[in-house]
């Protein structure tokens, strides 16, 4: 914003000290167009979504679809509310493998295209058309020389009527797996195109009994383990590929709990959701396990992993603290916050061995219609020694700031119902051994640039 704010000042200095020709023509050049400033962002970050059959109220692939919609762009991709992605930019890892947000840059070129009346240009600037690839096929298939993923499962079949509401649709289907199989590639897709209109976002958790302890979550009130997300899929996004030399653990007798928001289509739409797995050859298992945690934010005062501790009375905003020690050491791979409507923020810090205390992601602006998982870049993903306490916390707003709130009057608990409350994140970590982890550490200092330190 800085960097925004100076550069008008140096253009009002220029204005007041008369334009020469030259910085009245860079002036002049400075107002964008459609064809050719605007087009080339919204091919990259909006059509994935605003394109026609999509999950988005309205396509932003032509000029004349655009128009109408200006001052509403401008507000939402300046309060970077658009593209989705509430990562607070200000603060923390910015390099994800998935980041799908604006630069500063383009959002000052669409409000200031917007503030010149949005302009169409010279229809000659206008890229070509981003052609967008059949999205039914499998898009990790052809690099493991398959035509299909290893295992396919299918939600069950869901209608949504024209114009109902909004609907959460949670089978549980299994994985019929009779053995364990490491897991090196994921991908969810609608079963079919139509499939997208309707669907907002589908998650599949993985629910299955860990005889590892360092893997274990903990166990619901019925008793059964809590399914942890295996992956979160939104229209724009269709696989996960693990990490070299990492995968994920499958065993037998496990099950996928679905959790598919799907919204209005305009017509009556029944999809079913797909979700293909890719296994490591037998025999070729990967040296490290991904272990997807979850970490409450409830717990530090006394309270279980989950429930006791959301306590929120009526009119307030409230931030809850959890605490997750890593007993063994590991690379951080990802964060995904969870809360419903009250939830506000939430942010994970790492309180290194030492005391310090680093802060490694925060989520400023918390929207509960999209469950992204923010993938931390390679050279990015925090590598943190054993007896790093990884601490979450996380703000709910009970009151009438927040635009989600159904009742600011009201005291708000624990519970599954999107009115009641949660707070935790699902956090991804690759455990290591002692040897192992000064390999990786070595690996990124040398891949940073940093002097490598021999003492290892
Ligand atoms: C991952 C999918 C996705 C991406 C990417 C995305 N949008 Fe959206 N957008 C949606 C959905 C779904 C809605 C409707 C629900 C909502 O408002 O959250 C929406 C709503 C909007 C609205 C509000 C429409 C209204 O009813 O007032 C605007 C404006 C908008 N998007 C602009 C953009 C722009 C500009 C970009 C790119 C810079 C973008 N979006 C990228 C999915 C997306």
């Amino acid at each position: 914003m800085s960097v925004v704010k100076s550069l008008g000042i140096l253009a009002a200095l220029a204005a007041l000290g008369g334009l020469t020709p030259s910085a009245a023509a860079a002036q002049s050049g400075a107002t964008p167009t459609f064809t050719k400033d605007v087009a080339p962002i919204f091919q990259n970050k909006c059509e994935a979504c605003h394109r026609p059959e999509s999950i988005a109220p309205m396509s932003l692939v032509t000029f004349e679809e655009s128009r109408p919609w200006a001052r509403s762009i401008k507000n939402r991709v300046g309060a970077r509310q658009m593209p989705p992605w509430h990562i607070d930019k200000t603060i923390g890892i910015q390099d994800f493998k998935n980041d799908r947000s604006l630069s500063d840059k383009e959002i000052d070129t669409i409000a200031k295209w917007v503030d010149a009346g949005a302009p169409k240009g010279d229809p000659k600037d206008l890229p070509a058309a981003k052609q967008w690839p059949s999205e039914q096929g499998w898009n990790f298939a052809k690099q493991f020389g398959q035509t299909e993923p290893d295992l396919i499962i299918k939600s069950l079949p869901w209608t949504q009527k024209a114009g109902a509401n909004d609907a959460w649709w949670k089978p549980v289907v299994e994985t019929g797996l009779t053995e364990a199989r490491w897991v090196r590639a994921i991908e969810i897709r609608p079963g079919a195109v139509k499939g997208r209109k309707i669907t907002h976002h589908a998650i599949a958790r993985l629910q299955q009994k860990e005889t590892d302890d360092l893997a274990a979550n903990p166990n619901d009130a019925a008793g059964n383990p809590l399914p942890g997300t295996f992956m979160e899929w939104a229209v724009g996004k269709q696989g996960e590929m693990m990490r070299p030399g990492s995968g994920k653990l499958m065993l037998p007798g496990s099950k996928i709990v679905w959790d598919i928001h799907y919204s209005n289509g305009g017509e009556d739409i029944t999809d079913q959701i797909e979700l293909g797995i890719y296994f490591y050859p037998k025999g070729q298992e990967p040296k490290f396990r991904q272990v997807l945690h979850l970490m409450g934010a409830t717990n530090a005062g006394g309270g279980s992993a989950l429930g006791s501790a959301v306590d929120i009375p009526p009119n307030t905003v409230k931030a809850t603290e959890g605490y997750f020690l890593m007993r063994e050491n590991g690379r951080v791979e990802s964060f995904q916050p969870h809360m419903h409507l009250r939830g506000k923020a939430m942010s994970m810090e790492a309180i290194l061995p030492n005391g310090q205390l680093q802060v490694l992601s925060h989520v400023s602006d918390f929207n509960f219609n999209w469950h992204n998982s923010y993938v931390y870049a390679d050279n990015a993903a925090p590598l943190l020694p054993k007896g790093t306490i990884l601490k979450i916390t996380g703000w709910h707003d009970n009151t009438t700031a927040n635009k989600a709130n159904p009742d600011p009057n009201v005291w708000v608990g624990y519970g599954d119902r999107t009115v009641d409350e949660m707070a935790h994140a699902w956090v991804n970590v690759t455990y290591m051994s002692d040897a192992d982890y000064r390999a990786e550490l070595a690996v990124r200092k040398q891949s940073l640039g940093l002097t490598i330190d021999k003492q290892q």
